[in-house]
């Protein structure tokens, strides 16, 4: 039965410095923690890596998190327990999600050189196949929780770095607000806060046309990106689209953003579709949505999409649209719901 997120407090955006102290000192005596960690969606993409194993990106990304949505894990180091147990919503998890946890915690106790094995039970309020990347909040929630209950003090870009190895990005739900996680070797690839959630007003309307679980994940996906003969070119303008990106979001210009990341979202999913094998994640409704999207904004309706590796597409728009942008995403035909989060913020350690 799920019973981490029941107990959890109301959640603000901010975060008490002095409190996060204390819990991290009551963490390493008790060998125990719990973390809260925002899912984000990117606006710039990241796809595909220069390193598999570090979890290298071939570019840059920039990302919003999603204050609505959340993880909350706890990890207790437990004497006598032979191998990492991990709990997922509830539900006992072994194979090859045990052993991606279990690598994010070898990392920790390697560093540490503490010598037991994890108990880990993990909880999401946001279903899973959402088009929601849930490892993003998922291994940064963990990397905040292990840290702590393994006694390790580790500064914001070093819970980056621990985050990144486990999903890459997941390095980005580590900081507030808005993230730019810089490509480059393992020290310097992390992420940090452009802007805190309470920079822009913005919405993420999740609309939902399909909970089916994809058959190619995006770990899958990045391996596959340079099989495309299109992804050098995506690599080679990720950089200029990022700053065009970065100064629209701080400038709060939707009108020079929205295209922009619409554009980095197209030439994302035409490197998956050119791949070997080609990656279709796109519905009908998919595209339903991105013409309908096009067409509320001749009728002055200001929002633009976004697409992760799914079927579901986010819409963004400034707060005072998202009623009228979720009334009229209700009434495409095979939309099945509609998610709404405003900026969320850091990962960080919560009471319990
Ligand atoms: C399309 O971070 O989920 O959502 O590192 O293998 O866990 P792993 O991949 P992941 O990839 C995210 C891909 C994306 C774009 C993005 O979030 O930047």
């Amino acid at each position: 039965m799920p019973t981490l997120i029941s107990k959890i407090p109301p959640l603000s955006t901010l975060v008490n410095q002095d409190e996060q102290i204390e819990l991290r000192a009551r963490a390493a005596r008790e060998h125990r923690a719990t973390a809260l960690a925002h899912p984000n969606i990117a606006f710039i993409k990241y796809w595909g890596n220069i390193d598999h194993l570090q979890r290298l990106p071939a570019n840059p990304s920039l990302s919003m998190n999603l204050a609505d949505l959340y993880t909350v894990t706890s990890v207790t180091f437990e004497m006598g327990l032979n191998q990492d147990v991990l709990s997922i919503n509830g539900t006992q998890v072994t194979g090859p999600g045990l052993t991606r946890v279990t690598a994010s915690l070898n990392l920790i106790r390697t560093e540490t050189g503490l010598n037991r094995a994890a108990r880990v039970e993990s909880e999401s309020n946001f279903p899973v196949g959402s088009g929601i990347a849930s490892s993003a909040a998922a291994f940064a929630a963990l990397s905040v929780a292990g840290a702590a209950a393994a006694g390790l003090a580790l500064t914001e870009a070093e819970l980056s770095r621990l985050a990144r190895r486990g999903s890459g990005s997941a390095c980005r739900s580590v900081p507030a607000g808005y993230c730019q996680w810089l490509a480059g070797n393992d020290q310097t690839s992390v992420a940090t806060s452009l802007a805190g959630p309470d920079h822009w007003n913005l919405r993420d309307l999740v609309v939902i046309v399909s909970q089916e679980h994809k058959s190619v994940g995006s770990t899958g996906g990045h391996q596959i990106a340079d099989t495309s003969s299109l992804q050098p070119a995506r690599v080679a303008g990720a950089e200029s689209r990022l700053a065009a990106c970065r100064q629209a979001l701080l400038a709060r210009d939707l009108a020079t953003m929205g295209p922009v990341i619409e554009e980095d979202t197209i030439i994302m999913h035409a490197v998956m579709m050119s791949g070997h094998p080609p990656l279709y994640y796109w519905h009908p409704a998919t595209m339903a949505v991105i013409q309908a999207t096009q067409q509320w904004r001749r009728e002055e309706l200001p929002v633009y999409f976004t697409i992760d590796a799914g079927p579901n597409v986010h819409l963004i728009c400034e707060a005072e649209h998202a009623p009228a942008v979720e009334a009229a995403a209700r009434r495409i035909a095979g939309v099945q719901d509609v998610l709404i989060s405003g900026a969320g913020g850091p990962a960080r350690l919560i009471e319990f």
